[in-house]
């Protein structure tokens, strides 16, 4: 634990605004991303922007055999450290911006639930939009995306822009306190830009 969150903060003086945190989420928050997931109805599940892994840690915990993890981060020591720990995991090295090919180079087309733990609000807005989209266009109908946040309630209308319904759960055990918006029915861009949203 101590060892992530040198990691984390050293990570963090060298590239704030892609690690957008000093501590790795807590046990409470990564535990609250996964709450809930039907795991009898799932068959894939990915996380973008996994860190060192805690939410990591609780998902492959609770994901039942034959559910297949995708596991994304861009930083390679990150991936690292994912990789000493998971092994075996698939890890998709990269940048989330390019989702969609890197879920092609594995043969998916059909995703349950995208846990992301993303800095998107630091994203400008094109990549953030491209981000969402192509999760959109892969989310299995009913499937969800989870983002976490450490700024409670303040970018439910943000999520609302992309999705019919948000909902927030609140997570105050967690360094600042933070939660998750719990994301369903995504809405194309070509609806977002009719509806003016
Ligand atoms: C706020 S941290 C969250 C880390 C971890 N999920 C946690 O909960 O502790 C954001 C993570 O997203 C990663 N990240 C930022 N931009 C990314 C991108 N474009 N593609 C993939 N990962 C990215 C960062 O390197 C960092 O690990």
């Amino acid at each position: 634990m101590m060892r992530d969150l040198w990691l984390v903060l050293r990570k963090f003086a060298a590239n704030a605004k892609t690690v957008a945190t000093i501590a790795p989420s807590s046990r409470a928050l990564s535990r609250a991303t996964i709450r809930g997931i039907e795991w009898a109805k799932t068959k894939v599940v990915v996380e973008l922007g996994a860190g060192t892994g805690p939410i990591t840690e609780e998902l492959v915990l609770a994901a039942p055999p034959g559910v297949r993890l995708v596991v994304n981060e861009f930083l390679p020591e990150f991936c690292a450290a994912l990789r000493d720990k998971f092994p075996g995991l698939d890890i998709a090295e990269g940048d989330a911006r390019r989702l969609t090919d890197m879920l092609a180079d594995r043969g998916v087309d059909r995703v349950d639930y995208v846990l992301s733990g993303l800095p998107l609000t630091h994203f400008a807005p094109a990549d953030r939009d491209a981000v969402i989209d192509q999760v959109g266009r892969v989310l299995a109908p009913g499937g969800e995306f989870r983002q976490l946040t450490t700024a409670p309630w303040l970018f439910r209308g943000l999520y609302r822009r992309y999705f019919r319904e948000v909902s927030f759960r609140l997570v105050v055990w967690n360094l600042p306190p933070g939660g998750v918006y719990v994301c369903r029915g995504w809405i194309p861009p070509a609806e977002r830009a009719a509806a003016g949203r």
